[in-house]
């Protein structure tokens, strides 16, 4: 049987239609490539074509090179010699655009003669959020065909524009009113062929000039932007440089460039990070099992948490009814609610008219449980106590429909408890929410011993509803994100009682790629809950457990961080994003002192291992014991929940990348001081002594 070919040439009177079908996103495969040059070259022998049509099959035009292709040896044909190809066709060659036309496949378009474009068709160069450039003309003919200005935003941005601002540009040439692209273009080539309109080609029109002020002045910029990232300003560079040169150089400057940047450690962990966004909502246990339906939600609890669900939710287009204690606290939380989409009517995120619709007709908040009758899933999110959760699901139990899917909010408590309450725990599980709710995307899906399949499919699916990205997370304390953050803030007080600052600390973390340390997070989520736990646990503590007793001394005396405008950092009108407490240091010798510790030095890079040491050794638990199925989860939640650097991929990627073995070692050398908290996963010991990774975890190839 002869392989499918995803690209087709198919004839009607003077037009050839040139169709690439290639799902789900017409990524530009090897295959693609060649099958683009193939039909290139039947238009110039084909004597009754005057004219092509490209378009593409199925949901989009080509969404961009194909990625998984990244890394690997390149297989010709190269994608800007198939581009090459397609300008100079001596036929004009019109580009039918829909759906998402990204970064290789807004290049091809750029290759034709003429673009046309559906209403809806979105656009961009997202290379660098990948750790690339264009790297097939678009940062040679883009500039030609929207202008400089423009181009730079573009491509440094990576961001999307929709088809009326494209049409602004002169990004295209056309905006349809067809729903159909093939049909579009096939006007257009009509038209274009009754007009006696030739190839017009972007390769042959005058490079626009740079100015070499503007250009300076966005660098700085930029720089500041990008941060660890290379990728933004060598696209900067590129753009400005190649359009000095003669267009076949500027193209192969581009190439070497995008060549270069392919090798990057950044280029690796954002690739890692796209593909493992997607890989998690992937359950193969799931595999036929339908989710149950949900478009009536309830919400129990009105407070941060509860306003932020319940805003997502109705931005989702779910019908939302929240329950609060009583009449005045029901009114609080929708008063809330009202404000945070009013919030997103301001910043152009929602229509007026969508939010007058969502709260007068899809949401009510109320003091009776009684409404709940016919939800379909409801979410707990009060207090966090057990007692408090389990009268909660005992009420729902009673209350809800069979089948309704009951979910908790729960940070840390165990959902096993919480379902048992409910007298139906085959219906409940646990949606970890991140704070604003309505921001965050990470969704963690706690699946309790005793959840219904079909309900982790459901959550699974709210998930994708909401546009938030879930991550399957067994039962254990904390679940996946805040027990490893629980790791790192060990590893960090316990530097800080042996004598860093914390000043030191989050200076160090932030050079890492954070946008803060894990002191001035601490600020801004308030050291009351910090304190409140170490409080809960200190019955059960482990003699050996060294405590921060510098934090509940801070808590002790009202510097509660942000909120009392003063906790590791003082805030006020002067700095109101924090400056270093003076008096920081003198009080830290002083318990040192109290404690009998001599206080030591910590350089930045002893702080960055053992703080990211802990991160990857407390991972390592979780995967080892099955809370995470697979490594690229735990990045996940690590890089949407917890500030992680994004172009290093996430904890576990980090780690391979590192070497586990130089990790495994820098943990035994931290032990010889504090075998307790210095335990080294059996899991890490092991990948570590055979030189695995831990992504062969991920596909279950790591055997032992
Ligand atoms: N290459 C390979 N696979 C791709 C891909 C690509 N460019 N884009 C998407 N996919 C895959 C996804 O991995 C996913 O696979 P799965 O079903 O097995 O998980 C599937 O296509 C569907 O993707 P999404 O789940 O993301 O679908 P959405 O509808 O939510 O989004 C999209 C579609 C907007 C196209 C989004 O996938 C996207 O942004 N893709 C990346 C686009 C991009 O970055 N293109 C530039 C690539 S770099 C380049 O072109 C270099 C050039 O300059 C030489
Ligand atoms: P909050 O204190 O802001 O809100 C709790 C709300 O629940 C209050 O408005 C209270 O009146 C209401 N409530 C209490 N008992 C109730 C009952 N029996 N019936 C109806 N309403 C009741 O708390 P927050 O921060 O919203 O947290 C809620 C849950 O979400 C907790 O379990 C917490 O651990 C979890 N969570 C919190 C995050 C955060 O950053 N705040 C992040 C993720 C989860």
């Amino acid at each position: 049987m002869s392989e499918r070919t995803p690209v087709s040439y198919l004839r009607e009177g003077a037009v050839a239609f040139i169709e690439i079908d290639n799902p789900p996103v017409n990524a530009l495969s090897a295959a693609v490539r060649q099958g683009l040059a193939d039909a290139v070259a039947r238009l110039a022998d084909d004597p009754d074509a005057r004219i092509a049509v490209l378009f593409c099959a199925g949901r989009t035009f080509i969404a961009g090179a194909d990625i998984s292709e990244f890394g690997k040896p390149p297989v010709p044909p190269f994608l800007p010699d198939v581009i090459a190809m397609i300008e100079a066709s001596e036929k004009p060659v019109v580009a039918a655009l829909h759906g998402t036309v990204l970064g290789g496949g807004l290049e091809v378009a750029l290759g034709a003669h003429h673009r046309v474009a559906l209403p809806g068709t979105r656009m961009g160069l997202p290379e660098v959020t990948l750790g690339l450039l264009p790297g097939a003309g678009g940062t040679q003919r883009l500039p030609r065909a929207i202008g400089l200005e423009a181009a730079i935003d573009l491509i440094t941005s990576g961001r999307q524009i929709g088809a009326e601002e494209a049409l602004t540009l002169g990004l295209i040439d056309a905006l349809a009113k067809d729903t159909d692209a093939r049909a579009a273009g096939d006007a257009a080539a009509r038209r274009l062929l009754a007009e006696g309109r030739g190839p017009r080609r972007l390769s042959e029109a005058d490079a626009p000039t740079v100015p070499s002020a503007g250009v300076e002045a966005l660098r700085s910029t930029l720089a500041r932007s990008a941060r660890g990232q290379v990728a933004p300003l060598r696209a900067l560079d590129t753009i400005v440089e190649g359009l000095a040169m003669p267009f076949a150089e500027g193209m192969a400057h581009e190439r070497r460039a995008f060549m270069d940047l392919m090798q990057t450690p950044e280029r690796a962990g954002l690739v890692h990070a796209f593909f493992a966004e997607r890989r998690a909502a992937q359950q193969d246990d799931l595999t036929g099992v339908s989710p149950r339906r949900v478009d009536r939600i309830g919400i129990i609890g009105g407070g941060t948490m509860g306003q932020g669900i319940a805003a997502a939710a109705l931005t989702a287009g779910l019908d939302v009814t929240l329950v609060e204690r009583d009449d005045a606290a029901a009114d609080k939380a929708a008063a809330g609610i009202g404000r945070m989409l009013e919030g997103a009517v301001k910043r152009g995120k929602l229509a007026a008219d969508a939010r007058e619709r969502m709260l007068g007709q899809s949401f009510r908040a109320v003091a009776s449980y009684d409404t709940l009758a016919d939800a379909d899933l409801v979410i707990e999110a009060v207090f966090e106590n057990l007692e408090a959760k389990q009268e909660v699901f005992r009420t729902l139990g009673r209350v809800c429909r069979p089948g309704a899917v009951l979910a908790t909010n729960t940070s840390y408590l165990d959902v096993n408890l919480i379902a048992e309450a409910s007298g139906r725990p085959q219906d409940v599980i646990g949606l970890h929410f991140f704070s604003p709710a309505n921001v965050m995307r990470l969704l963690e899906i706690v699946v309790a011993d005793r959840t219904a399949p079909d309900v982790v499919a459901t959550a699974f699916a709210l998930a994708r509803r909401m546009n938030k990205i879930g991550v399957r997370s067994g039962v254990c304390d904390g679940f996946i994100g805040n027990r490893m953050m629980l790791a790192y803030r060990t590893a960090a007080d316990h530097m800080v009682l042996d004598g860093a600052s914390p000043y030191e600390i989050d200076q160090a973390i932030v050079a890492l790629g954070f946008p803060m340390g894990p002191y001035q997070v601490g600020d801004l989520a308030g050291l009351d809950i910090g304190h409140a736990t170490r409080q809960r646990k200190a019955p059960t503590r482990e003699p050996r457990e060294r405590v921060p007793v510098f934090a509940d001394r801070l808590v002790e005396a009202g510097r509660l961080g942000r909120k009392t405008g003063r906790g590791y950092y003082i805030y006020d009108d002067q700095t109101p994003q924090g400056r270093p407490d003076p008096e920081m240091a003198g009080a830290l010798d002083g318990l040192r002192s109290e404690l009998g510790i001599a206080p030591r030095r910590f350089a930045p890079e002893d702080i960055q291992a053992r703080y990211m040491a802990a991160m990857v050794n407390e991972g390592a638990k979780i995967l080892d014991e099955g809370i995470a199925a697979r490594a690229s989860d735990i990045d996940v939640v690590l890089l949407h929940g917890y500030g992680f650097p994004r172009w290093k991929g996430g904890p576990m990627h980090w780690a391979d990348a590192q070497g586990l073995d130089r990790i495994a070692a820098d943990i035994a050398r931290f032990a010889q001081d504090d075998p307790y908290f210095w335990q080294v996963s059996p899991l890490l010991a092991r990948l570590a002594a055979k030189g695995g990774t831990l992504a062969d975890v991920n596909t279950g190839k790591d055997a032992t």
